[in-house]
């Protein structure tokens, strides 16, 4: 295919214009009135209107035009002009057309479809235009992450997916059969190889798939999706909460830098992402319990007889949804709500040495409803109380063994974080349901395309 008249992306035309121009690519809607068509196609690198005038093109690519439908692919010959009203806007002004594949009846029409056929046609919902918007910031907050440790001498250090034991409680864990050697599970955390990996790096971050067998169908459940965890040695608890915020001030800032015609295309309000600068709010779990008991937000607890009642907010309960809301519900940026009560937190984390009952963990609860996006704590570093911790989680001591190592060999206060990239990506793209920012969503009821 090759031809004097250079191919330009359509994320280019703007430094393209007045020249001719060959744009390869999908047609992605098409408008005709009487003597004039306006096609819009898209490349992947954006969309753009096409201007097709019957006098100029001539009867046979006016003809051809005429057989076009929606997702055929094409290439398309034309110069790039600015458009007449809007600011920053390109079209195509057609004079040649060849056609490489006339798409029949494609499903995804201009219509309302159902959120289950569209999932179903996810392999084509992918082309249209929100969800073009949505992976384009995805992909950013990619690239926003790595930059942002990558800047501060972190060390990306892959942890395995397949492992010998769990990280977050026994009752997420997807269970596989590993030849000779019995039972192993996909990864629910690469923490406990970030923290050997810091022991041996200082500064490391772990990015990669992580799998809840999570029973629970909600708006922010996936049972595969991506995280990042950074790992410090010497770090402690408050210097752990002051790096998650500066890193999501970093993220949120630089998808509003770059990616204005995606947020634009969500219909994204972006003066709440413009308040997303530090300093950020914070919380212990008790000043939390205090401020909803005073708010009369309540618990509803369920009986064995199936009766409900509501009863005040009780110290020592880990927080769901509804109190993670109404407390957030006054902020207007993240809140950090740390010294949450041991018993409700994983093994690993240390004991407030002040008050033994709360473990120095902290969680970061994003505003507008879009609930926790990072979990993270300083770590245990005493042998004796790791032991202890994972006999009273009723964990089999065997896996554990080289994780114990880390506190036999040169032990150090430690603390780190994990940070849910699909979580992450519904809050700043303003979306309702998580199953849109995961390319190819893995969920309790769908497991295809
Ligand atoms: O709070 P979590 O379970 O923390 C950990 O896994 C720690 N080991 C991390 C660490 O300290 N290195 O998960 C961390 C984050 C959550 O805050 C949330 O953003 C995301 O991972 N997450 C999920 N995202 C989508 N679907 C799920 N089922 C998720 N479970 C957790
Ligand atoms: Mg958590």
């Amino acid at each position: 295919m090759s031809s004097a008249i250079p191919h330009v992306y359509i994320s280019d035309f703007k430094h393209h214009v007045g020249e001719q121009v060959r744009l390869k690519g999908w047609v992605y809607n098409i408008r005709s009135s009487g003597k004039l068509m306006f096609p819009e196609f898209r490349d992947g690198s954006g969309i753009v209107q096409g201007v097709v005038s019957k006098k100029d093109v001539g009867e046979s690519v006016w003809q051809q035009f005429e057989t076009l439908t929606q997702e055929s692919s094409v290439i398309v010959t034309g110069t790039i002009s600015k458009h007449p009203k809007l600011e920053n806007v390109y079209e195509l002004q057609v004079s040649n057309l060849d056609i490489v594949h006339i798409a029949h009846d494609y499903p995804i029409t201009p219509k309302e479809h159902g959120v289950e056929f569209l999932s179903d046609k996810r392999h084509l919902w992918l082309r249209s235009k929100r969800q073009w918007a949505i992976m384009r910031v995805r992909h950013e907050v990619i690239n926003a992450i790595r930059d942002f440790f990558n800047q501060r001498d972190f060390t990306l250090i892959d942890s395995p997916i397949i492992t010998p034991n769990a990280v977050e409680g026994t009752t997420t864990l997807f269970e596989l059969d590993y030849f000779d050697l019995g039972k192993a599970y996909l990864t629910q955390s690469g923490q406990l190889y970030g923290e050997a990996s810091a022991m041996a790096f200082g500064k490391i971050y772990v990015f990669g798939p992580t799998f809840r067998a999570e029973k629970s169908k909600t708006r922010r459940h996936l049972t595969e999706f991506w995280m990042v965890e950074p790992e410090m040695a010497y770090y402690d608890l408050e210097m752990n909460m002051a790096l998650a915020e500066e890193f999501v001030e970093y993220i949120v800032q630089r998808v509003l830098e770059k990616r204005k015609e995606e947020l634009n295309i969500l219909e994204r309000d972006t003066t709440k992402l413009e308040k997303i600068t530090r300093p950020f709010y914070r919380l212990s779990y008790t000043d939390a319990v205090e401020w909803l008991n005073k708010n009369n937000v309540k618990l509803t607890k369920k009986s064995d007889d199936g009766t409900e009642t509501e009863i005040d907010f009780p110290w020592g309960e880990d927080f769901g949804a509804p109190q993670e809301e109404a407390l957030m519900a006054q902020f207007d940026k993240p809140c950090i709500v740390h010294r949450y009560p041991a018993d409700v937190k994983a093994f690993y984390m240390k004991r407030d040495p002040i008050n033994p009952k709360v473990a120095l963990a902290m969680d970061m609860l994003a505003p507008e409803g879009a609930g926790e996006i990072i979990g993270g704590s300083q770590r245990e570093d005493s042998y004796d109380a790791l032991v202890e911790r994972i006999k009273e989680h009723n964990l089999p001591m065997a896996p554990f063994e080289w994780f114990l190592d880390l506190r036999k060999y040169g032990s150090v206060p430690h603390s780190g974080f994990g940070l849910g990239l699909e979580r992450t990506v519904k809050w700043i793209c303003g979306l309702e349901h998580i199953r849109e920012t995961s390319p190819y969503p893995r969920m309790i009821y769908r497991n295809t395309p």
